[in-house]
C-alpha cells in the first residue's frame, strides 16, 4: 500500500492511497460517520459494500444512473433531495463509488449540499483512478456541452484500488489508459518510457506494472494541480486532447468512452503542433507510435462544422481564440491561445 499527498497552498489535504483489497478497511474508517454513498450501479451487489452497508445504521446510499446519465442537474438533484430526506448535516459525508461520471456528479452533490460537506472518491474506472478522482474538478454536463456546471471540491481522502480493475470492461480500461498516455505526452516523459516499455504487461492489466503506471500518473497530476487547483495557468496542459476529445464526445451524446475521445484529441493536437512547428517530427512520430501501440488509431472525424459548434463553446474559448495544450516534445507541453478559424482549417485537412 503507498500514500500520496495532495495539498494546493491554503487548501485542506487529499490523501490518497494506493493498493489492493483495501476497500472493507477504507468503509471501516467511516463507520462512525452519517454517510451518504453515491453508488455507480455496478457497485449494487459489491460483496465487501454490501457486508459494511449492512453492518451500520449510519450508511445511506443512492444507485446513480448508468454513465453520463447521472452527469444532469436533473439526476443531481434527485440525490441532493435523498440526502435531504436521509437527514445529513454539515458533518456527513460523502462518499462517491464508482467511475468518473458517478466522481463528478457525486462530487458536484456534496460541493452543494449545505455550500458543502465531506467528500471521500473511490474511483473503480482505470479512467477515475489515474485522472478525474484527484484534482477537485467536479462537474455536470448541459446540451450544450460537457461539463458546464461544476465546482472545485477535492475529496479529502481517495481511494484507488486496483481489485476493481479485474471487472472493467476492455473498452472502459483502454479509455482509461488513454489519460495515462496522454499525461506520459504532455507532462511526463518516465510514465511515456514506462508505458512505452510495458505496454504488453499494462495491455494484460499486470497489477504490479497498473500500480506503478497509476502511480506515476497522479504524482504527476498531483504536482500540477499543487501549483495550480482552480485551473488558472499550468493546469490547463492536463486538457490536452480534451478540446477535440470533448466535441467528439458531446456529439456522441453520451455513447462515446471518454478517455477514447481524447485518444483521438491527441492525435489531432500531436498533427496540429507538427503543423505549427511547435514539435519535431521525432517526437511527433513516437507519440503517434505509443498511441497506435495502444490501439488508438487514428479513426476519420465527425464533420467539422459539427465538431466546431461544440469546440466554440469549449470553456477554455475566450473570443475568436481557444486556449489550446500543445504537445512540444516527449513528456512536454504548453498551452498557447490558437484561433478558431486555424482549429477549423486543420480539421478540415
Ligand atoms: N473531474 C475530472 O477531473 C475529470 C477528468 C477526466 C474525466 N472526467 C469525467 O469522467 C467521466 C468518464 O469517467 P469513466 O471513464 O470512469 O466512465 P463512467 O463513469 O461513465 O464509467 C464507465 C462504465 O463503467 C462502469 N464501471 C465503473 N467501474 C466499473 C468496474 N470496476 N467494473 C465494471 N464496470 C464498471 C460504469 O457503470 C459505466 O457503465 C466523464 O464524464 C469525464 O468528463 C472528469
Amino acid at each position: 500500500m503507498k500514500q500520496l499527498s495532495c495539498q494546493p497552498a491554503g487548501e485542506p489535504e487529499s490523501v490518497v492511497t494506493i493498493g489492493s483489497g483495501l476497500l472493507g478497511a477504507f468503509l471501516g474508517d467511516a463507520k462512525a460517520r452519517e454517510v451518504f454513498a453515491v453508488l455507480d450501479p455496478f457497485m449494487a451487489e459489491h460483496p465487501t459494500l454490501r457486508a459494511h452497508g449492512d453492518l451500520t445504521q449510519h450508511w445511506h446510499e443512492h444507485i446513480a444512473e448508468p454513465g453520463e446519465a447521472q452527469k444532469t442537474l436533473a439526476a443531481c438533484e434527485t440525490v441532493l433531495r435523498a440526502m435531504v430526506a436521509a437527514g445529513l448535516d454539515r458533518e456527513s459525508l460523502c462518499v462517491a463509488i464508482g467511475g468518473g461520471a458517478v466522481g463528478d456528479a457525486g462530487g458536484l452533490c456534496a460541493s452543494l449540499y449545505m455550500r458543502g460537506i465531506e467528500l471521500w472518491q473511490v474511483p473503480t474506472t482505470l479512467l477515475a483512478m489515474v485522472d478525474s478522482s484527484v484534482g477537485g474538478k467536479t462537474a455536470v454536463n448541459l446540451p450544450e456541452g460537457k461539463n458546464l456546471v461544476g465546482s472545485v471540491h477535492p475529496a479529502s481522502r481517495i481511494l484507488i484500488d486496483v481489485d476493481f480493475l479485474t471487472t472493467l470492461p476492455e473498452n472502459e480500461f483502454r479509455s482509461g489508459l488513454a489519460e495515462a498516455v496522454k499525461m506520459a505526452i504532455g507532462v511526463d516523459r518516465e510514465l511515456f518510457e514506462l508505458l512505452d516499455r510495458q505496454s504488453d504487461a499494462v495491455l494484460d492489466r499486470q497489477p504490479d506494472v497498473l500500480l506503478a503506471v497509476i502511480e506515476r500518473a497522479i504524482a504527476g497530476k498531483i504536482a500540477i494541480v499543487e501549483g495550480d487547483l482552480h485551473e488558472g495557468g499550468q493546469r490547463r496542459l492536463l486538457n490536452l486532447g480534451h478540446t477535440l476529445g470533448h466535441a467528439i464526445e458531446g456529439l456522441g451524446r453520451g455513447t462515446l468512452a471518454h478517455g477514447l475521445c481524447v485518444a483521438r484529441g491527441l492525435h489531432f493536437a500531436l498533427e496540429l503542433a507538427r503543423d505549427l512547428g511547435a514539435l519535431a517530427t521525432a517526437d511527433f512520430e513516437r507519440s503517434v507510435g505509443l498511441l497506435t501501440r495502444y490501439g488508438y488509431e487514428r479513426d476519420p472525424l465527425p464533420p467539422t462544422d459539427e465538431l466546431m459548434a461544440f469546440v466554440q463553446h469549449d470553456k477554455k474559448v475566450q473570443g475568436d481564440t481557444v486556449q489550446f495544450a500543445l504537445p512540444t516534445g516527449i513528456g512536454t507541453a504548453r498551452v498557447e491561445p490558437i484561433r478558431l478559424d486555424r482549429i477549423r482549417q486543420q480539421l478540415a485537412r
